[in-house]
């Protein structure tokens, strides 16, 4: 179960639609985004999550030149801005598109796409994870980012849901006119723009047969951040429907389209186990690092020892 003490949803919300209605708490169409898109009214999302396809020859992908993945992220993101509202925030999550050994970062390939619209970038997070390929000719990579824009400078944010804890939570000020006040803010402090958070591998609870999940813990910050309950949360690349649980776990509405069948499929699931309160999510928890002398490493939250498999995270 999902921990919450009142169910999530009521029995009408418990329906997963194919087709965009305005009513609808899910929809997860089974086609191209942009289809689904041009059924849903202009200014009716508050917030556009996706990782799009890497034009990497993934399974899912046809390798295309840059200059039309360019063309075809652009046609994607000029539909995602007809149905942002003015408050509304786009968040597009990426990585590098290797291409014979040299690297090309997608975000500075697409951020021009944004600002030509008038979109202004708030952040550029930098998602940091600990494994990967390991690299032989250059430094392997362990991250990837997420470009945070939003439509207007009137735009929706609010820290408070996703402060993490202080690394001195009680300090106080020692000295001034705040003697003896608490020196942080009690809610926890800003998570910053560099996010530590495990990427979705085989050991990792939440991995489907999808090859390039994104992780919900990483979805939950943005999704509570820039949305309110209720709000549509619209997601162009479903894939395995991660915005999807990410969004309805927080009471939100989502919309989201899936080209291929076999990962609709896992979404459809994904999304009923979430509405039913049977999914299973890595919270949203710093990440275990072994210590460097002990002879077993404990398990930081539980206490229990690891055995040296665990400890490197296998
Ligand atoms: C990087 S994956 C998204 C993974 C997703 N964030 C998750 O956590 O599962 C991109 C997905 O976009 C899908 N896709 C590619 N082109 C599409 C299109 N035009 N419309 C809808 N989905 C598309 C691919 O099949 C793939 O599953």
């Amino acid at each position: 179960m999902n921990g919450y003490a009142t169910p999530l949803f009521s029995r009408a919300d418990l329906v997963v639609s194919q087709h965009y209605d305005p009513s609808n708490r899910a929809t997860i169409y089974l086609g191209d985004c942009l289809d689904l898109m041009s059924d849903m009214p202009e200014q009716s999302v508050q917030l556009a999550i996706t990782s799009p396809p890497y034009n990497i020859g993934k399974a899912y992908e046809d390798v295309m030149d840059l200059e039309a993945y360019r063309d075809q992220q652009d046609q994607v993101i000029a539909a995602c801005d007809r149905i942002l509202r003015p408050t509304g925030s786009i968040c597009w999550q990426v990585g590098n598109y290797v291409d014979g050994g040299e690297i090309v970062p997608l975000d500075i390939i697409l951020y021009e796409s944004f600002k030509r619209r008038g979109y202004k970038l708030r952040n550029r997070i930098i998602w940091h994870f600990g494994h990967g390929l390991h690299c032989k000719n250059r430094f392997s990579g362990r991250y990837e980012t997420i470009l945070w824009f939003t439509k207007s400078d009137d735009y929706y944010f609010d820290l408070d849901p996703v402060r993490v804890p202080q690394k001195y939570p009680g300090k106080r000020h020692f000295k001034g006119e705040k003697r003896g006040q608490l020196s942080g803010n009690p809610l926890g402090k800003n998570p910053s723009d560099v996010w530590d958070i495990p990427n979705v591998k085989a050991n990792h609870i939440e991995k489907t047969d999808h090859p390039c999940q994104f992780p919900v813990s990483l979805v939950q910050r943005l999704v509570l951040s820039m949305s309110q309950p209720d709000d549509l949360v619209f997601d162009p690349f479903l894939g395995a429907g991660t915005t999807a649980v990410a969004a309805l776990l927080n009471r939100r509405r989502i919309a989201g389209a899936e080209l291929m069948e076999a990962y609709h499929k896992i979404a459809m699931d994904r999304v009923k186990k979430t509405l039913s309160g049977e999914i299973k999510v890595r919270a949203d928890k710093p990440v275990y690092k072994p210590e460097p002398t002990s002879k077993l490493a404990r398990n930081q939250w539980t206490g229990e020892e690891l055995s040296a498999q665990q400890e490197l995270g296998l």
